[in-house]
C-alpha cells in the first residue's frame, strides 16, 4: 500500500524530531589504540583522568597509564606498579588488572599465578596516594571463594547500594569446564560475603569452542537494567563476547535474575579483518554521554602454538550503540582506523549499505567511515560501510548508488563528496558530489540511498547528524 506523501512527510516530521530528542553524538578514535595490551580496562576517575591498565604479553607485571583523553592513553608514558616476586602467589602469570577508587582508596583486582604451577588465583592490591600512578601498594591477597579452584578476571560495581564483585572461576562440581561466572557482595573490597553463586555457565555451543569458557565480565547499569558482558571459549579465534541481563530490581545473587543471550554479541568478523574479540571494559567518551566498549582482539585469524603466547591481542575502542528498546548493540568489530559513524537524516533514518540482499536492520550496515580524502583526493571525502570496509559509496545509474572498489571501475570522482554545512540545518552535513554540482547524497523515504538534486521543502532528507 502507498500512503500519500503527506502522511510520510509528517511521520518523517515527527520522526526527526524525536531522533533530535535522542540524538547521540559521533566520536571518533584510532584503531588498534594500543598493541600487545589485552584485557584492556579504561576507567574515569573522579580526577578527570583516563587511566588504563592490561595484560602484558610476558604477564610479569602490572602497568598504568593515565591521560586527559582515551585516545592521548596511546601514546601516554607507561607505569609499573607492581612486579611478579620471587615465591607464592604472584610468582607466575599476572592477568587482567582492573583499576577501582572505593572509599577513598585504589583498588586493583587482578589474577595471580604461581611459578610453574597452573595455579591462577583471583587477588587484590590496595594503593593510598591521590595518583594511582605513583600510590603506594599493599598487598591485600587472594580473594577467598567458596573454593581455592582457578578464579580471575575479577570485577566489581555498586547496584542499589550494595557492592558486588563478580569474577571467573572453576566449579569442583563441573570438572570438565574450565570457568563459571560467580557474584557475591563486598564485605570490604579484599572480603566476600559468601556464598557466591554462578550466575552464568558455559553451557552453549559458542561457549565450548576449544576450551568451555565464561570469563572477563564487564558490567554496565543503564535504562533500569544491568548489561554484563563476558568472554567465552578458547583466547584464540573462537573467542567471543556474551551478554546476560538483569533488572536493577531483582536479587542480582538468584541466579534466575539473570537472562542470557543465545547467541553471542561480538565475534571474529573476517570483512573487518578482526579475529577474537573479547575480555572488554566499558567507559564514557570525553562528551560525558557516549559509551564506549573497549576490548582487545587479534589483527589475524591463524595462530600457530598456544594463544597465550601470541602477544598481538592489541587494545582497541568503538562506540556502543543502544537500540530503541533500551538494550545495547555491539554490531561487530569495526575495521582498523578511524572508527565508524551513523549518518541520521534529519528527516529521519540512517544511511544503510544495501549490497542488493535487502537492508536486514543490522547496525555494522548503518555505519560509515568518512574516508578524508576521498578516492578523488584534495577535499573530498568517500563513504566506506562499517559491515564492508574496501567498498564507497558511488553515484550510479540515475538517482540511485552503487558500491564500488577503490581504482576497480567507477569512476573515483562518482564516489566522492564535498563535505557542506547541512542543506536544512547548519548543526548538520550535506554531502555534495564532486563531479555533478548541486546533487547531494539523499535518505529517500523509505529508505533507498540516492544521489540527486534538492528541492525546496526536501533539505532534511540531504541533511544528516553523525552519531
Ligand atoms: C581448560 O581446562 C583444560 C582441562 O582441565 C586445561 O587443560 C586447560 O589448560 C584449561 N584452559 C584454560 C584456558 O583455562
Ligand atoms: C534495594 O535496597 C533496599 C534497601 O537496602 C532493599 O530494601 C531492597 O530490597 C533492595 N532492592 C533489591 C531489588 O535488591
Ligand atoms: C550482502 O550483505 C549481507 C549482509 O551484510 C551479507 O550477508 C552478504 O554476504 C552480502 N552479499 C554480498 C554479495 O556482498
Ligand atoms: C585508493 O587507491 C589509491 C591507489 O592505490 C590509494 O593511494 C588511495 O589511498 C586509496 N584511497 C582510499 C580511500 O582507499
Amino acid at each position: 500500500m502507498q500512503l500519500p506523501r503527506r502522511i510520510l512527510a509528517a511521520a518523517a516530521a515527527v520522526l526527526a524530531t524525536v531522533c533530535l530528542a535522542a540524538a547521540s553524538p559521533a566520536v571518533s578514535y584510532v584503531n588498534p589504540l594500543i598493541p600487545q595490551r589485552a584485557d584492556p580496562h579504561i576507567s574515569k576517575q573522579s580526577d578527570g583522568y583516563y587511566y588504563f591498565t592490561a595484560t602484558v604479553p610476558e604477564y610479569d607485571r602490572i602497568i598504568l597509564r593515565r591521560a586527559q583523553t582515551i585516545q592521548a592513553l596511546a601514546s601516554a608514558p607507561e607505569t609499573t606498579i607492581w612486579r611478579r616476586k620471587a615465591s607464592g602467589v604472584g610468582s607466575g602469570q599476572v592477568w587482567a588488572p582492573e583499576l577501582h577508587a572505593i572509599d577513598g582508596k585504589w583498588y586493583i583486582y587482578v589474577a595471580l599465578g604461581v611459578s610453574g604451577q597452573w595455579k591462577i588465583r583471583a587477588s587484590v592490591l590496595e594503593g593510598t596516594g591521590t595518583n594511582p600512578l605513583t600510590a603506594s601498594w599493599t598487598e591485600k591477597g587472594v580473594i577467598k571463594t567458596n573454593w581455592d579452584t582457578f578464579s580471575l578476571d575479577a570485577t566489581t560495581f555498586v547496584a542499589n547500594g550494595t557492592r558486588y564483585l563478580v569474577w571467573a572461576q572453576q566449579e569442583p562440581s563441573r570438572s570438565d569446564e574450565n570457568s563459571s561466572l560467580l557474584i557475591a557482595a563486598l564485605q570490604n573490597p579484599w572480603t566476600l560475603r559468601l556464598p557466591a553463586v554462578a550466575i552464568s555457565r558455559p553451557t552453549l555451543a559458542w561457549e565450548r569452542v576449544g576450551y568451555k569458557v565464561n570469563e572477563g565480565p564487564a558490567v554496565l547499569q543503564r535504562n533500569g537494567a544491568l548489561f554484563l558482558t563476558y568472554s567465552a571459549s578458547a583466547t584464540d579465534a573462537n573467542y567471543c563476547m556474551g551478554l546476560l541481563t538483569a533488572s536493577l530490581n531483582s536479587d542480582l545473587l538468584n541466579p534466575a535474575s539473570w537472562t542470557k543471550s543465545p547467541t553471542p554479541i561480538l565475534t571474529s568478523n573476517a570483512a573487518t579483518s578482526q579475529f577474537g574479540p573479547g575480555h572488554n571494559s566499558f567507559v564514557v567518551a570525553e562528551d560525558g554521554q557516549t559509551d564506549l566498549l573497549v576490548y582487545h582482539d587479534r589483527g589475524y585469524r591463524d595462530i600457530k602454538g598456544d594463544p597465550l603466547n601470541d602477544p598481538n591481542r592489541r587494545t582497541r575502542v568503538q562506540k556502543l550503540y543502544w537500540g530503541a528498546d533500551g538494550k545495547p548493540e555491539f554490531g561487530v568489530p569495526v575495521a582498523d582506523g578511524e572508527t565508524p559513524v551513523r549518518l541520521r537524516a534529519a528527516a529521519g533514518g540512517f544511511v544503510r549499505y544495501d549490497n542488493g540482499t535487502g537492508a536486514s536492520g543490522w547496525l555494522p550496515e548503518t555505519l560509515f567511515r568518512v574516508v578524508k580524502p576521498g578516492l578523488a583526493g584534495g577535499t573530498t571525502v568517500s563513504l566506506e560501510p562499517g559491515s564492508n570496509p574496501g567498498v564507497f559509496l558511488s553515484r550510479g545509474q540515475g538517482r540511485a548508488v552503487q558500491f564500488v572498489r577503490n581504482g576497480t571501475g567507477g569512476s573515483a570522482a562518482a564516489a566522492s563528496f564535498e563535505r557542506r554545512a547541512g542543506l536544512g540545518d547548519a548543526g548538520g552535513v550535506s554531502f555534495e558530489a564532486v563531479d555533478v554540482k548541486g546533487e547531494y547524497l539523499r535518505l529517500e523515504v523509505g529508505g533507498k540511498v540516492a544521489v540527486a538534486g534538492v528541492g525546496k521543502g526536501e533539505e532534511g532528507l540531504a541533511t544528516f547528524f553523525l552519531e
